[in-house]
C-alpha cells in the first residue's frame, strides 16, 4: 500500500522550511506538494490564522492531501501560480517553497515510464491528463530536435549519436516502451560497466524535462513568485540538477532567469532579492546515506527586498 511515507521521503526538510522563516499568521505556498512532507512541516509551524496553498499537477499526489482548514490544494501546474493566487484573492505571500522535479513515487511507479528499471509505456507525463508523451516525442521529433534535447537537458556529449540511433530504430518500428528505447540505444542492461546507467539516467531526465516543459514552468513560476512575495518574504528552492540550479541562482541574484544584472541610472545593481545563504546548502552525510535521492539536492534561499 502507498502511504505518504513510502510515496516520497522529503529532502532537506528542516533546512528548507527553516529558510522560509515562517510567520505564524502568514500565507505560504508549496508549489510541489508530492507526498506532502514539506507542506505538513509548514502547517506545523503556522498558527490558526496562517494559510498554506499547495500545488501539484500529478493526480496521484491528491491521495496525500491533508484535512486542515488552513490548507488548500491546487490541482495545477505551478506555472499558473499568479492566476491561482488571484483566483483565491491573495495579493501577496510570505513565502514560497519549491522542491523541484519528480518524486520517488514517479520513479517507483512501474507503469509511467520514468525509470529504465521497469519496462513500461514511454509516458513520463507528471500530469497524465494532457500533453505529449515521451513516445510522441521519440517518434515524432526530428533527429536534430532529439539531439538538441539530449544535449541541452541531459548534458549528454554524444547526443547526436543517440538521436541517430533512435532515428534508425524507428524506421522499422515505433518506440512505445522503455525497453524499446533501451534497444534503440543498444543498451545491455546486464553490462557490468555502470556507465550505461548514468547515461540512461541522463537520457531519461532529458526526455522527462521536455515532456513536462520543466524549464519553462520553472521560469514562469519564479517570475510569479517574484511578483507575489511581499517585502521580507522568503523563497526557498531545492534543485536536483545544474539546469534547474542555474535558473534559480540567476533569479535570486539578478531577478531574471538569464542572470542579466540590471543597473539604475547611477550604476547601482537592481535586484528584487537578497541572498539568505551565499553558499548552497546540501544534505548532511546522514541524510545522503539514508536517502540516496538527496545526494544531488541543492537548497537556495532568498529574501524579497
Ligand atoms: C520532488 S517532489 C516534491 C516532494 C514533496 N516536497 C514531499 O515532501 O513529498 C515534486 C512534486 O512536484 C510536482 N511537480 C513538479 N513540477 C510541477 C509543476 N510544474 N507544477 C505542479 N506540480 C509539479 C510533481 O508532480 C511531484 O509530486
Amino acid at each position: 500500500m502507498i502511504t505518504a511515507e513510502t510515496y516520497h521521503v522529503p529532502v532537506l526538510l528542516k533546512e528548507s522550511v527553516d529558510g522560509l522563516d515562517i510567520q505564524p499568521d502568514g500565507i505560504y505556498v508549496d508549489v510541489t506538494f508530492g507526498g506532502g512532507g514539506h507542506s505538513k512541516e509548514i502547517l506545523s509551524r503556522l498558527g490558526s490564522k496562517g494559510h498554506l496553498y499547495s500545488f501539484d499537477q500529478d493526480a496521484d499526489a491528491e491521495n496525500n492531501i491533508v484535512d486542515d482548514d488552513r490548507f488548500t490544494f491546487v490541482r495545477s501546474n505551478f506555472r499558473y501560480i499568479e492566476n491561482w493566487m488571484q483566483y483565491y484573492g491573495v495579493e501577496h505571500i510570505d513565502g514560497l517553497l519549491a522542491d523541484l522535479g519528480v518524486s520517488s513515487h514517479h520513479f517507483d511507479d512501474e507503469t509511467r515510464g520514468f525509470s529504465f528499471r521497469f519496462d513500461a509505456p514511454l509516458d513520463m507525463r507528471m500530469n497524465n491528463r494532457a500533453g505529449k508523451t515521451a513516445a510522441d516525442i521519440l517518434n515524432d521529433y526530428t533527429e536534430e530536435q532529439l539531439a538538441d534535447i539530449f544535449y541541452l537537458y541531459g548534458e549528454l556529449k554524444d547526443s547526436r549519436r543517440l538521436a541517430k540511433m533512435i532515428a534508425k530504430y524507428r524506421q522499422n518500428q515505433r518506440l512505445e516502451t522503455t525497453q524499446n528505447l533501451m534497444d534503440a540505444l543498444g543498451v545491455q542492461s546486464t553490462a557490468t560497466n555502470g556507465q550505461w546507467k548514468k547515461d540512461m539516467a541522463k537520457a531519461f531526465q532529458a526526455l522527462r524535462i521536455e515532456v513536462n516543459h520543466e524549464m519553462d514552468a520553472l521560469r514562469e513560476m519564479l517570475n510569479g513568485a517574484t511578483n507575489l512575495l511581499k517585502e521580507g518574504g522568503r523563497l526557498s528552492v531545492i534543485t536536483y540538477h545544474s539546469l534547474e540550479d542555474r535558473i534559480v541562482k540567476n533569479v535570486m541574484k539578478a531577478g531574471n532567469a538569464e542572470g542579466k544584472m540590471n543597473q539604475d541610472f547611477f550604476g547601482r545593481v537592481q535586484t528584487p532579492f537578497k541572498l539568505v545563504n551565499n553558499k548552497v546548502i546540501v544534505p548532511n552525510d546522514e541524510e545522503q546515506t539514508t536517502n540516496p535521492r538527496s545526494r544531488s539536492a541543492k537548497l537556495r534561499i532568498a529574501e524579497k527586498l
